[in-house]
């Protein structure tokens, strides 16, 4: 998601910094990008000057030091508050005493993470979707401390990206995803109680309710060790049981099935073509 978010503002003109946990890893993410672009002008909806233009303001690099001359730093790590804190521990010490640091956690409170931030007032939640270059939504979350002028610096930002901002307060699972998973987990739970098959439960919410993904096919897509990290932080955070993970998501993860990541979810994915797997 990194990549993606780092694409959409160079696009946007910004000079993007890309850090990883090691430069190759950078580098693979800023190749990923090159893909996308190549595929863009292929479909003629830039032009190859553009192409770039928009990777020549993409600097891979391996260590968050270089982070030190940034206006605007987002973390967008695996979604485990001590790695997003060690993160913020490390990007604080470089930090601009002016900048603003934002994470794109997807259910982690902000203010929470906040108290991990050299200032809480410059610390805030902005929430991309994946894929972030179609994806036209951003989710902001302030913390209890996110000043007025962190707010503004981030809207300016989503607007000069083209993405709508949508305001959430900072509760469990934020606005979207209070609403995503719970319906991705009751999937998995009809999956378990044998009310329809894989496919069918797929196809229902695809040509019943015109979603463009079926809830398996995304849970897939988003990653399944994502979804129950989710899942968790709305039923920790909110005590109430109806948030409680399917047996069968807890399962899959045990079981290495991550989704499309991993090459096997609710489908298989060693073939020209997903297969379900049940
Ligand atoms: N990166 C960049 N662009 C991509 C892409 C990717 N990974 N995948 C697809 N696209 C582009 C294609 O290039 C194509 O662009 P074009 O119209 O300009 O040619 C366009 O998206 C449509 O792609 P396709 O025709 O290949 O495929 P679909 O029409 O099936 O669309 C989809 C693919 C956009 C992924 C669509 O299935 C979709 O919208 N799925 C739902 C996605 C969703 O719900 N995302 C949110 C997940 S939740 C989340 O991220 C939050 C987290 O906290 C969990």
């Amino acid at each position: 998601m990194g990549a993606g978010i780092a694409q959409v503002s160079a696009a946007a003109g910004y000079r993007v910094i890309l850090s990883d946990v090691s430069v190759e890893r950078a580098e693979a993410g800023k190749a990923g990008i090159a893909k996308l672009l190549a595929r863009a002008v292929e479909k003629e909806k830039i032009d190859a000057a553009t192409r770039d233009a928009t990777l020549d303001r993409i600097e891979a690099v391996g260590d968050v030091a270089a982070m030190a001359p940034c206006g605007l730093v987002i973390e967008a790590a695996t979604e485990r508050e001590e790695i997003k804190r060690a993160i913020f521990g490390n990007v604080g010490k470089v930090l601009r005493p002016d900048a603003i640091l934002a994470s794109n956690t997807s259910s982690i409170p902000i203010t929470r993470l906040a108290q991990a931030t050299p200032d809480p007032a410059r610390f805030i939640g902005v929430h991309f979707f994946n894929p972030v270059p179609v994806m036209g939504l951003i989710e902001v979350i302030r913390g209890l401390a996110t000043s007025d002028a962190t707010v503004g610096v981030i809207k300016d930002y989503a607007e000069r990206l083209g993405k709508a901002v949508v305001r959430a307060n900072d509760a469990p699972g934020f606005s979207v995803n209070r609403v995503l998973m719970p319906m991705i987990n009751e999937a998995i739970f009809a999956l378990g109680e044998g009310v329809a098959t894989i496919r069918d439960i797929d196809l229902a919410c695809q040509l019943g309710l015109n979603h463009p993904m079926g809830p398996l096919t995304l849970a897939d897509f988003i990653g399944l060790d994502t979804c129950l990290e989710i899942t968790r932080v709305l039923f920790e955070g909110t005590g109430d049981p109806k948030f409680r993970p399917a047996p069968l998501l807890v399962k899959y993860v045990e079981a290495g099935w991550y989704g499309r990541k991993t090459g096997r979810g609710f489908y298989d994915y060693s073939g020209p073509q997903p297969e379900p797997t049940r």
